[in-house]
């Protein structure tokens, strides 16, 4: 019998292969569902330019477990999530305060696969025209249900849609439109859906996104609320966000055959020159001309009619001509070293943060900028490893851990040089950003190896660990420090006495005084605000330590890193502020250490202050 032949739209090539776009089971596919509406959201919000304000609600809509088609098939695979599934049907809302939609492009940007917005050159977290649609494609397969999609692009009205995913031909199907008038001014878009599920699989993960998501986009608030109507609620820190990302144009060095032939169709210009300074990054008039010149392809030759040959030529001379400047990275929006410090801080209140910025680079003609940070102490989670924390565009990746390239750079540093143990508290950040990040699969899952990203993340994470070492060496030095010095008050008072006695003189010197050329040499800067006289700031010396759990009662919402003990030799008072290293405390209680009646230090607790 002859073999028959056909074609599938990529709708139908997407719902036959959904594992690769990270759809592969249940617990996966619920995971999917939410990272990618949140990431449309808050790409939103970066085109808006305000601080995203989402909302995310997943419900049971129906509450007897099923056994699934997806289940079935997938028992077999041995992931992680494969064993035991209790699969139910769910209701996904999410609700943005980003651009929104204009009308016309709502039904595709939903109901068709490969449709978006984000095919040009720019930063932005979703990119190939996918993550939404499957979404909202997997919901109907599972549930046989229509989407709902709400959106207004701030103007005078707000569109409402029901749609469908037409498979076979890849196009939306609208069931219902609604024009409703927009009489509140109200910007952004809801999305609504069933889909199959396994919530109780996918918990962890979800709210590890989350707090993630939450960590690289400080200045978000995001509220969550789960089947079980618990609200997890992520706030802002910041409305400072980064500068939006902005649109580029191809560099020379990523440019191939097609490229050129795409350029030649639709160009206004109708010379060489022109045509090279017109489309492509950083080629201005001197470049060009010098560029054309040792291609040996005419100035004055017409664009629009170059031959075959000259393509190839010229896209072969591109590569290998090295006056090119390299691509510009101010089209790159970075986080910036202290939003990453904000939002480590809000996730993770560590002891300690080292975050660094590296210089842009260049793979392929795309510019990119990895930035890293190490976080010590506080909450990171103690695993007995190192934590990674990947990200990319300012969106966490939470799979494949193992074959993206940073975990592997992570296992080959040498940890002993800079006195780091894996059973120490650490947690280590990556962050890429650039116009096309080297994503492996479509499921953005894990950054590929190349080689000008690798040395880039390699020198970010080791410059982050020189100062974590410093940070570790100081404070054994500290602590050792202040060790000697708590034991050297206590037996001061003595010593002087002693020692009067057996000179024979009759009254001891101030103890006080001696003391304080102990403070001034190895104390700690603070700045002290007394609450009797606000005004009053002033930079007092003192000796700060860590506490232990049995010296504080540790009230809710708080953990003991949120405390000091501070020594000092002024008249500090419960209430009292005290800035120590950019952080806010309070006075809580005050201990007086007296000595045959003469006072020698305070020592106070306090507890930090949050804004
Ligand atoms: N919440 C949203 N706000 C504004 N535009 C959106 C939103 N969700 C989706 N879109 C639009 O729909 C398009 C398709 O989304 P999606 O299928 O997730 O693909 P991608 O994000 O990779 O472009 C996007 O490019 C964007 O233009
Ligand atoms: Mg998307």
């Amino acid at each position: 019998m002859a073999e028959t032949f056909e074609e599938i739209s990529a709708a139908d090539f997407f719902y036959r292969n959904r594992d690769i776009a990270g759809f592969t089971n249940p617990a996966r596919a619920i995971f999917s569902s939410i990272r990618e509406l949140i990431e449309n959201s808050l790409d939103a919000a970066d085109l808006a330019g305000l601080p995203p304000d989402l909302y995310v609600r997943l419900s049971y809509e129906s509450e007897e477990l099923i056994e699934s088609e997806t289940t079935t098939e997938k028992k077999a695979e041995g992931e992680e999530e494969a064993e035991g599934f209790e699969t139910n049907v769910y209701k996904l809302r999410v609700e943005d305060n980003g651009s929104g939609v204009p009308a016309r492009h709502i039904p595709a940007a939903f109901g068709q696969v490969l449709f978006g917005s984000k095919y040009k050159l720019r930063q932005t977290r979703g990119t190939f025209g996918l993550g939404g649609t499957m979404a909202l494609l997997y919901g109907q397969i599972t549930t046989h249900k229509p989407a709902y999609v709400k959106s207004s692009t701030g103007m005078s009205r707000v569109y409402e849609y029901k749609l469908m995913v037409d498979i076979q031909k890849n196009r939306p199907l609208i069931l219902d439109r609604k024009v409703l008038l927009n009489k509140e001014g109200w910007r952004g878009t809801t999305v609504e859906f069933c889909l199959e599920g396994d919530y109780i699989k996918a918990m962890t993960r979800i709210l590890e996104y989350l707090k993630q998501t939450a960590l690289v986009n400080p200045y978000a608030n995001i509220t969550f609320v789960d089947p079980k109507g618990r609200l997890y609620k992520f706030n802002r820190v910041t409305t400072k966000m980064p500068p939006p990302p902005k649109e580029t144009k191809p560099h020379p060095y990523g440019v191939d055959v097609e490229t050129i032939q795409r350029l030649m169709r639709v160009t206004p210009c109708r010379n060489m020159v022109d045509f090279m300074r017109y489309h492509f990054h950083r080629v201005g008039e001197i470049t060009a001309v010098r560029f054309l010149e040792s291609a040996g392809i005419g100035k004055t030759k017409d664009p629009r009619k170059l031959k075959h040959e000259e393509i190839v030529r010229l896209v072969r001379m591109m590569k290998n001509f090295d006056g090119f400047l390299p691509p510009d990275a101010s089209c790159l929006s970075p986080l910036g070293v202290e939003l990453l410090k904000a939002g480590i801080l809000k996730e993770l209140k560590p002891e300690f943060i080292a975050a660094c910025q590296r210089q842009p680079s260049t793979y392929s003609g795309h510019p990119f900028i990895v930035e890293t940070a190490i976080a010590y102490g506080g909450n990171v989670p103690k695993r007995g490893d190192f934590i990674l924390y990947r990200f990319a565009n300012r969106i966490p990746l939470l799979y494949d851990e193992a074959s993206d390239v940073s975990w592997k750079i992570v296992k080959a540093i040498n940890w002993r040089r800079y006195r780091v143990t894996p059973e120490m508290p650490i947690a280590i950040l990556v962050h890429i950003c650039s116009t096309k990040v080297p994503y492996k699969t479509v499921g953005k899952e894990f950054i590929a190896d190349r080689p000008e990203v690798k040395k880039e993340i390699l020198n970010g994470i080791r410059e982050a660990a020189r100062q974590l070492q410093h940070f570790l060496t100081k404070r054994q030095y500290v602590e050792r420090e202040t060790r000697r010095l708590t034991i050297f008050a206590k037996y001061l008072p003595k010593i002087v006495q002693f020692s009067t006695e057996l000179a024979g003189k009759p009254k001891p010197p101030k103890v006080t005084r001696m003391l304080e050329k102990v403070f001034q040499r190895y104390g700690d800067s603070l700045i002290w605000q007394p609450v009797k006289n606000v005004r009053e700031k002033a930079v007092i010396k003192a000796i700060v330590q860590n506490v232990k759990a049995a010296e504080v009662k540790v009230e809710p919402g708080y953990d003991l890193t949120d405390y000091i003990r501070v020594y000092v030799l002024v008249d500090i008072a419960k209430g009292d502020k005290v800035n120590y290293l950019n952080t806010e405390y309070i006075v809580d209680s005050v201990e007086d250490v007296l000595f045959k009646d003469q006072f020698i230090y305070h020592t106070a607790i306090c507890k930090r202050v949050f804004k």
